[in-house]
């Protein structure tokens, strides 16, 4: 663990909010009034706070006030011009460590529940990776409609939206009931609080690898396999987002603000990560290595009329991950993959063993529609101690929010004392 970053992780605790960026959404309601005291409090509390407001919002509270209590551009239009080729609202969102809707309408809540994005706050959230709160505020009647109901249902359960109850109370329109906007307080408490626990991977150095390597035939082809890199950078973002120090070894191009280590042939990624692994707590090895490489690349492009036939001579790959499990130490944590076409249990165990994996995710790459390419997966997940777990179908971001609490019970077992008899 990096010592010099002790003193700031104890100011961080101490204050959660501390040099945090929040988007702060708003959407048409009532209750919108609230949203510049509760931007001011963000901010007095140290957070960067970036409003973003609905249409319908503007008829409840300005832009200039929202401006004013923020310090900050607010936002307000998908198709305002800032004359930036890469629109600043997008880059918000990707920086955002969190996203706060308060409040948030039922209409807003059936948007976001059915990935409609009509307006800069909805768009804006399917555009972040950072984690959504929800603060909602609406008539009793609505807020018990089953519509509403289920929205509220999908969006804790199936995307990890963080529900901030409403409370029960006299609303606007008279009547009585649960409906009220929770208190800002409540609020300020609940934002605090995930701030923090979010933040417990504060001060690991990890060291993430994505992507599928390419081995070169000639300047023009190369032996490569269907990696998309999702779950490595899916990986990476989570240990981010929880304030660990990534380091991501791609071979997939991405601009984060982590650095990123773009590899493109086993060889390049073995030495990526061998320079790195010394200084990591944990390695993630997400990346699907190729095996084998052509013997010998050709320096011009192999031209088709030289023959009818054309062998590929193929050697062995390093096994990366099998070379740093013998060499690492015993406060470092490794995680392999498996991708297995057949008994995946078995194969996944001999792997756990052989390359001296503290965890090992495996997944079924014959079922159709998940793994490869897509944004889901469904694992098993094994740990050296004989855990045992199985993963249905979800976002590689959950899993990746999984490894993480796995590494973070890791972590926590490699500090506490050995009890001796
Ligand atoms: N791996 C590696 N170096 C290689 C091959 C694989 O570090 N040359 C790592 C992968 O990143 C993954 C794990 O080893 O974390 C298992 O990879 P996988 O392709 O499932 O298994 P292999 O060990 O290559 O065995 P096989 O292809 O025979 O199933």
């Amino acid at each position: 663990m990096n010592k010099n970053r002790t003193s700031e992780s104890n100011s961080e605790s101490l204050n959660p909010l501390q040099h945090r960026t929040i988007l702060l959404g708003v959407s048409g309601g009532i209750a919108a009034y609230k949203a510049c005291d509760l931007a001011s409090m963000l901010r007095r509390a140290g957070a960067e706070v970036h409003a973003v407001l609905t249409p319908n919002a503007k008829e409840f509270v300005t832009p200039l006030s929202l401006m004013t209590m923020t310090r900050n551009t607010v936002h307000c239009s998908q198709f305002s011009f800032d004359g930036q080729w890469r629109p600043e609202h997008i880059e918000l969102a990707k920086k955002a460590d969190l996203v706060l809707i308060a409040p948030a309408t039922a209409d807003l809540l059936a948007k976001l529940a059915n990935g409609i994005c009509d307006d800069l706050l909805t768009t804006m959230v399917l555009a972040t990776r950072a984690q959504v709160m929800l603060a909602p505020a609406m008539n009793p009647q609505m807020l018990e409609h089953p519509a509403t109901q289920n929205n509220l249902a999908i969006l804790q359960n199936r995307y990890r939206y963080e529900i901030i109850p409403s409370e029960i109370g006299e609303v606007a329109c008279g009547d009585w009931g649960a409906g009220k906007m929770a208190s800002l307080e409540t609020i300020m408490a609940t934002v605090g609080a995930r701030l923090s626990s979010h933040r417990t991977l504060n001060g690991r150095q990890l060291l993430v690898t994505a992507g599928g390597t390419r081995e070169p035939i000639d300047p023009v082809r190369f032996i490569g396999n269907r990696s998309s890199g999702k779950m490595g950078i899916a990986m990476a973002d989570a240990a981010h987002a929880r304030g660990a120090d990534v380091t991501l070894v791609s071979t997939v191009e991405v601009d984060r603000p982590y650095p990123v280590i773009l590899v493109e042939t086993a060889f390049e990624m073995q030495e990526a990560v061998e320079t790195e692994f010394d200084n990591c707590d944990a390695l993630v090895m997400t990346a699907a290595v190729a095996d084998f490489r052509p013997i010998s690349v050709s320096e011009q492009k192999i031209k088709k009329t030289e023959s009818e036939d054309i062998v590929l001579e193929l050697t062995k790959n390093p096994d990366i991950l099998d070379l740093l499990g013998r060499v690492k130490r015993k406060d470092q944590i490794i995680i392999g993959f498996a991708a297995e076409s057949e008994a995946l249990f078995t194969h996944a165990t001999e792997k756990l063993r052989r390359k001296n994996l503290d965890v090992i995710v495996g997944n079924d790459i014959t079922v159709p529609d998940i793994g490869f390419g897509s944004d889901d997966n469904a694992v098993i997940i094994l740990t050296v101690d004989g855990g045992r777990e199985n993963l249905s179908r979800m976002p590689k971001r959950a899993i990746a929010e999984h490894l993480c609490d796995i590494l973070l019970g890791r972590f926590t077992a490699l500090e506490s004392p050995k009890v001796t008899k």
